[in-house]
């Protein structure tokens, strides 16, 4: 069984402090591939489409993401397979935004309405380190700016134009489904 790691939540220093690169030692070292599987099964079991390392109190650029088919939390967006990005860089975003709803897990029980780029490319390392590039569009381009600013120590509600929308899952459910 693995062991699932504590989520920081909004308040912790984690979430604020930001994230430095992995050295491809660093990355190919044990303790950092146990890490990548304790985020990807502590994600699967808060039900995520995606975790940031900051997000379980290690201050590296280390992203995981996967959107499993009907996501309890996400049941109507598309799959997206597991993938691990270490240093994880936006080298082309479209000039063109969308606005779409997003969550967090260390902003729980929230959702609200950000703009993000509607498709970019990102370019990092895999879990063996080699180089990894990754074009995305709608919610996976969304996942991705989400997960790559908590390693600058920013969360969705930063990027909000205004909190307007902000809303508890209940009342989202209720009212703007
Ligand atoms: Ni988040």
């Amino acid at each position: 069984m693995m062991e699932l790691l504590k989520i920081a939540r909004l308040g912790h220093p984690a979430i604020r402090g930001g994230a430095a690169p992995l050295s491809a030692e660093e990355l190919a070292a044990p303790a950092t591939q146990q890490l990548i599987d304790a985020m990807i099964a502590t994600m699967r079991d808060a039900d995520g489409v995606g975790i940031a390392a900051p997000q379980v109190h290690v201050p590296r650029r280390l992203i995981v993401i996967e959107v499993a088919a009907s996501n309890p939390r996400y049941p109507d967006e598309p799959a997206v397979p597991l993938m691990v990005v270490a240093n994880p860089e936006i080298s082309w975003a479209s000039a063109q935004t969308e606005d779409g709803w997003e969550g967090c897990l260390s902003v729980p029980d929230l959702r609200g309405r950000v703009p993000r780029h509607a498709a970019l490319e990102v370019r990092g390392l895999d879990r063996q380190g080699r180089p990894l590039q990754i074009r995305a569009q709608g919610f996976l381009a969304r996942i991705v700016q989400h997960e790559i600013d908590h390693l600058d120590g920013k969360v969705y509600l930063d990027r909000m134009p205004d909190l307007a929308t902000l809303s508890f899952l209940r009342e989202w459910q209720r009212h703007w489904l």
